[in-house]
């Protein structure tokens, strides 16, 4: 699949089988988000993966979204490794949202040109998962990763064909 076919094709999935993903298709993915750029090459994303079934059970606990996938993602950032913006207009900014959207999108395009599913899943209690997890206080979890292999006769929802033409939402100047 071409770079073109594999932004086209890739949609949110949100019904999986049971199969386990293999730790090499989990590795390939963390690689693609290992390769993002950051800025200031700061690098504050932190990912933790779930496949334990207790672990997932915690995950059901904090969202709606796992649709059964059989590895969830939690990708989150360090608070004290992201890179501060000093704006004089807007105050202080934080990359760590934005570093963290550019790695998982990194890696929602890998799971899918390993033929795997995936979505991003930005419903969740994020403390209650910090908590169920233990995961550090300086980590903000901005969201989760459901990962699997596609229910055979899924299909894309029909929102993933709703996209605004350029004019709605791009100005040449
Ligand atoms: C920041 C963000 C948060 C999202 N949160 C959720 C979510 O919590 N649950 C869900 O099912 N989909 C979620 N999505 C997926 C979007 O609904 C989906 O990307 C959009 O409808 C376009 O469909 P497509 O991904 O199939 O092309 C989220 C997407 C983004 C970018």
């Amino acid at each position: 699949m071409d770079f073109q076919e594999l932004i086209e094709q890739r949609y949110s999935v949100r019904k999986y089988t049971d199969e386990p993903v293999s730790i090499e298709d989990i590795t390939a993915v963390l690689e693609a988000g290992r390769v993002a750029p950051t800025a200031r090459n700061s690098q504050p994303q932190r990912i933790w993966v779930v496949t334990k079934p207790e672990d997932l059970a915690k995950i059901d606990e904090c969202s709606p979204c796992r649709f059964g996938a059989p590895a969830v993602l939690v990708c989150g950032f360090s608070k004290e490794a992201t890179f501060m913006h000093a704006d004089e207009r807007n105050g202080d900014w934080c990359y760590g949202f934005v570093d963290g959207s550019i790695v998982f999108t990194h890696m929602l395009l890998k799971a899918r040109d390993l033929g795997l599913g995936a979505c991003w899943v930005g419903l969740f209690d994020g403390p209650k998962i910090q908590d169920a997890l233990g995961l550090p206080d300086d980590i903000t979890v901005y969201s989760l990763m459901p990962l699997g292999h596609e229910a055979p006769g899924n299909v894309a929802n029909p929102r993933h064909f709703e996209r605004l033409p350029l004019e709605e939402t791009v100005t040449w100047l």
